[in-house]
């Protein structure tokens, strides 16, 4: 069996779940890094002391011996870097966001179908077992047809996380509906079986923009700490915010359903919590990972009182162990050809709906229509990257 061998762009932070990749008994190889951040050229170096470090992403792409490379960069530079790295006749893993804009994700898709370089985007939410559970309850017919999708999405570490680096700024991450909610937008699609054809939506930058900043020459630190609480007591900001810390967004499916999706940076507490009710009833995750449970309703009652109780349980690996089970599948799609949970079109259609519910939100909510994609680059992704 031939070894694989991997080059991470974007070698620590997020590049770490790059490190799974590596089990060299098993055929596969870790052999290169770049990363513009001293600190995480350090951490992968003591990882992996054998491979070598780069600071420059082209300088590896330039090595013959590198068969796949994981990008997981910061989201302004997905496109450019996994235009080249398709170009360089690679495979690619890219994280979620697929890109920051619905023409940057098309150039990508376009590459990716002209030069027949397999692309898997990293929308690990598709491994979650509390997810997973839930489309099987729908895919079951259990609750009947769904015609409603709603996500309520809290985030505690909002302040932590997105408002002291790149992601504060429209031009590197276009905004957290799009950001963060590419995950969410993307399982509704999924669980609902459609697209959103189109969207509106209402937001806001309502609270973090009253926060103490840090200096434009201070590095942010994005560092989680459960004490920072309440938001407005938090400091060390960026000095440029004008992403939004409240979104909500409507869409329209093209299979006639519709859904909602509400995210807050400010919350006390996390979690996703996705209700979908269909024609036979609803179903409910409490809980998105870990020990959590999948309530099911299926006759007129209370919500207190579920017809069906599934109790998930703590998984091992990050992601509520989906981290670990979406390498496999991304190293099942490599070496095998196997049809993984995650699809190119779909993430392309997430972006889409949080870019132009973005759009909707700072142009007087404006209900937006999705640009169609090129018939001929669907049916080469839903073939599963294989020319008919
Ligand atoms: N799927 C998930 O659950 C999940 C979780 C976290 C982050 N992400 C995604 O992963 C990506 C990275 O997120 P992060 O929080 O680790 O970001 P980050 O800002 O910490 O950057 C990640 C790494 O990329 C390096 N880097 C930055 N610019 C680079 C460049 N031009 N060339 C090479 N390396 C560069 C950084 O130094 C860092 O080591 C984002 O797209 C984010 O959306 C996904």
């Amino acid at each position: 069996m031939e070894t694989i061998k991997f080059g991470l762009i974007g070698a620590s932070r997020r590049g770490q779940n790059g490190w799974l990749l590596h089990d060299p008994e098993k055929g596969y190889e870790v052999v290169a890094g770049a990363d513009t951040y001293k600190k995480s050229q350090d951490e992968f170096l003591a990882k992996f002391p054998e491979a070598d470090i780069y600071e420059d992403y082209r300088d590896l792409l330039k090595r013959d011996d590198i068969d796949a490379v994981m990008i997981a960069t910061p989201d302004f530079c997905h496109e450019e870097q996994a235009i080249a790295a398709l170009k360089a006749g690679k495979a690619v893993f890219l994280e979620k966001p697929m890109a920051i804009t619905i023409e940057g994700c098309d150039r990508i898709l376009k590459t990716a179908y002209e030069t027949g370089s397999k692309l898997f985007l990293g929308h690990n939410m598709r491994y979650f077992a509390s997810i997973l559970k839930m489309k099987e309850i729908i895919d079951s017919g259990m609750i009947g047809e769904v015609q409603c999708g709603w996500c309520r999405h809290f985030i505690s570490y909002g302040g932590d996380a997105y408002f002291k680096d790149w992601h504060s700024e429209q031009q590197y991450s276009t905004g957290l509906l799009l950001q963060k909610g590419a995950h969410d937008i993307d399982v509704m699609h999924w669980l609902m079986g459609g697209y959103t054809k189109r969207v509106s939506g209402m937001g806001m930058l309502s609270v973090y923009d009253k926060c103490a900043r840090r200096s434009p020459e201070e590095r942010g630190d994005v560092n989680w700490y459960p004490n920072n609480y309440p938001p407005l007591e938090q400091t060390g900001f960026s000095p440029v915010i004008d992403v939004e810390d409240h979104n909500m967004i409507m869409m329209q499916l093209d299979n006639g359903s519709q859904a909602c999706y509400m995210q807050c940076h400010y919350a006390p507490d996390a979690e996703r919590n996705y209700t979908f009710i269909g024609t036979k009833g609803r179903v409910e995750n409490m809980g998105e990972a870990g020990e959590c449970e999948i309530h099911v309703w299926n006759r007129r009652g209370s919500r207190q009182n579920p017809d069906i109780i599934y109790k998930l349980y703590e998984m091992t690996g990050s992601h509520g162990g989906s981290d670990p089970l979406m390498i496999q599948a991304f190293l099942d799609f490599l070496r095998y050809g196997k049809r993984p949970n995650t699809n190119p079109i779909a993430s392309r259609n997430a972006v889409a709906a949080g870019v132009m519910g973005h759009y909707s939100m700072r142009n007087g909510n404006m209900p937006m229509d999705i640009p169609e994609l090129d018939k001929e680059i669907i049916e080469y992704f839903e073939n599963n990257q294989v020319k008919k």
